[in-house]
């Protein structure tokens, strides 16, 4: 037997010691350590590390959101006998920070979101230090109380004010990707600015089915004749993008996107087949302004960096190889961008938004990588940017989208590393853009901005942002 099972063995015993007594643990662990040469000295100096005290508090905070019965994850983390089993898993999933899911590079460009997903690096060593020292699940008596959550059904963005339901489609059991356009009115009889959004499948089993939804604003249509849902349309509007994973858009204060009297919403959906009939049902829900109100920015959420020159021709990716596509976005007016969310499909490896800013007098282009984030095709991501440091762009700016595709056999999600691949609508085919919540600003609010974040560069910085640093 391995000092380190033993060593585990010891852990557990000293687990089972401390139901009885809890000033017995300390001194089993004590003992422990007295003979446990090889023990690393991290590990030395923070004995006891245990699931009711320690872990708990970390999977109540940032898994069980998801990972409790009825939500989306496969398994609950909210009791000792939920998580055991799986602390492996859990150890491996965390140190790789696959889990929770947040796949922005953490070591290029903004690090400050509103929904960051991450966990701190002090998390991580506490879960790993916890599995390797056998799982124990130390006093009941520390355990926090379950965290509550109102029902499985709640809206995360809180109670709507509109909710648009579309019509079920029929999904059978097998066959093709299936991309039906389906409309409903909105049913507003006076225009609306929205403030959150939250799509999602209605029930567990869309949940299954629903690969990706579109909404878009059309004028008319309520009589059930779609009008294109093109989004540079003239008579449409891109609203949001629900994908499988995401989270709701909460734009910031005093920030909205318009939704007209009249108007209906048509859904580009993406449906895939699993091996039983599925009706799919797809919902939108909306907190709005109220009545008469117009926020003071108008936010739009539009396609940039698709691929070029060659328009989406610009995607080819070998067989058994790595390809790197580059699209580019010119931006006439000043404005903020205020979330970034990558979109491929399953070949997609990594993106990074970069700003290209207008030339300077000595002439030379400057370019800021904004971020990069890997890509994992279970998650549809949104990053959210802070107030303070969501990119300024002046006018004139190219910005700037580069996608990387694995189509090897190295990825795992990969079915196909013997063909080639392009555009296309499919799962299977590919796509290389990115979805940009944006802002126009006036060149006056630009430079105003521009100077106050300058004059707060050297400012310790507020309450709020030290909370949310260190929720980081
Ligand atoms: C936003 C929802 C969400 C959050 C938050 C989240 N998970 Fe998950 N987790 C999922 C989903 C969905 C899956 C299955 C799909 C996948 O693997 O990406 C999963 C898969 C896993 C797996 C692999 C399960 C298997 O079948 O092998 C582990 C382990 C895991 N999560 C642990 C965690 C831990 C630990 C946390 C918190 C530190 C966490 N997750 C936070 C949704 C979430």
């Amino acid at each position: 037997m391995s000092t380190r099972q033993i060593l585990r063995r010891q852990f557990r015993a000293a687990s089972i010691a401390s139901r009885v007594s809890a000033g017995s643990m300390a001194s089993a662990v004590a003992g422990v350590l007295l003979f446990a040469a090889p023990l690393s000295a991290q590990t030395a100096a923070q004995p006891g590390v245990t699931f009711t005290k320690d872990v708990a508090p970390i999977l109540q905070r940032s898994c069980v959101t998801c990972h409790r019965p009825g939500q989306s994850a496969p398994m609950s983390l909210r009791t000792y006998e939920d998580v055991r089993p799986w602390a492996r898993s859990i150890k491996t999933r965390v140190s790789a920070r696959e889990m929770p899911p947040w796949h922005i590079d953490r070591n290029v460009g903004i690090q400050e979101f509103k929904n960051n997903l991450a966990l701190p690096d002090a998390d991580i060593a506490t879960i790993a230090r916890w599995v390797d020292a056998g799982a124990p699940r130390g006093n009941p008596a520390d355990m926090p109380p379950q965290r509550e959550f109102s029902s499985g059904d709640e809206w995360a963005i809180g109670k709507p004010d509109l909710v648009v339901r579309f019509p079920a489609y029929h999904v059978p059991a097998a066959g093709p990707d299936l991309f039906p356009t389906i409309v409903a009115p909105t049913g507003l009889t006076e225009d609306r600015y929205i403030k959150a959004i939250e799509t999602r499948p209605v029930g567990i089993n869309s949940r299954r089915v629903v690969h990706h939804a579109i909404t878009t604003m059309v004028s008319g249509g309520g009589d059930g004749a779609p009008l294109s849902p093109d989004a540079d349309g003239a008579n449409a509007q891109f609203i949001v993008e629900y994908a499988s994973g995401k989270a709701p858009e909460v734009y910031p204060e005093n920030s909205g996107v318009l939704l007209k009297a009249g108007s209906s919403l048509s859904l580009g959906n993406h449906l895939h087949s699993v091996g039983e009939e599925i009706d799919a049902q797809v919902e939108v829900g909306f907190q709005l302004y109220p009545k008469g109100v117009t926020p003071k920015y108008i936010r739009y959420s539009t396609h940039h960096g698709d691929p070029t020159p060659n328009a989406n021709d610009s995607l080819d990716i070998p067989a058994g190889s790595v390809a790197r596509v580059d699209g580019y976005t010119l931006h006439t007016k000043p404005g903020k961008i205020i979330a970034w969310q990558p979109h491929m499909h399953i070949r997609g490896k990594y993106q990074c938004l970069e700003l290209i800013y207008p030339g300077n007098p000595s002439n030379v282009m400057k370019r800021e990588t904004i971020n990069c984030a890997n890509w994992d095709y279970n998650w549809h991501s949104v990053y959210n940017y802070q107030d303070h440091v969501a990119p300024l762009v002046p006018a004139g700016t190219v910005i700037h989208i580069v996608s990387w595709h694995d189509n090897t056999a190295a990825n795992r999600n990969n079915p196909d590393p013997q063909n080639w691949v392009g555009y296309g609508d499919r799962t299977i085919d590919e796509m290389g853009f990115s979805w940009i919540g944006w802002i126009d600003l006036t060149p006056e609010e630009y430079e105003k901005e521009m100077a106050d974040r300058a004059a707060n560069r050297n400012k310790p910085p507020t309450a709020t942002q030290q909370q949310q640093q260190q929720q980081q």
